[in-house]
């Protein structure tokens, strides 16, 4: 067990509302997965709720990255290369998971899911947003 939030926190807040709001959906979909699976649902009717993530996962890494090129942010290039790195790691996860049938994994990846998003929304999503708050005065 770790210190990252689980749920939706103040730690998470950024004070830009188009990330707190993809943010907060993240969040959302990250619970209802890690929820579905501790509470016994039938593992196999949980990969939906784990494309679902996924899905939503990429499009905001998406937009994100398209909101950087707009407002010309200097790290976007390495923050990129983080995104890609998330995604390769939650794909990963639901490949061993469901591709493969591995059902008992899920509970084993609970807590890499649940901390999978906070640790980079809290250092590099506040680093481009206080950048985005600083182009905003
Ligand atoms: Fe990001
Ligand atoms: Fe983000």
């Amino acid at each position: 067990m770790t210190n990252e939030p689980t749920e939706w926190s103040d730690d998470l807040h950024l004070g830009v509302e188009s990330l707190d709001d993809d943010h907060k959906k993240l969040v959302e979909l990250i619970c209802a997965w890690c929820d579905a699976v501790t509470s016994g649902r039938d593992l196999v009717a949980t990969d939906g709720l784990f494309k679902d993530l996924l899905d939503f996962a990429r499009e905001h890494f998406k937009a994100e990255e398209a909101e950087m090129e707009v407002h010309a942010y200097e790290d976007s290039d390495f923050h990129r290369r983080e995104h890609e790195a998330l995604i390769a790691r939650l794909d990963d996860t639901f490949r061993a998971i469901y591709a493969n049938a591995q059902y008992d994994l899920a509970a084993e990846s609970i807590d890499f899911v649940r901390d999978w998003a906070a640790s980079h929304i809290v250092t590099l999503d506040r680093q481009y947003a206080e950048f985005l708050k600083r182009q905003r005065v």
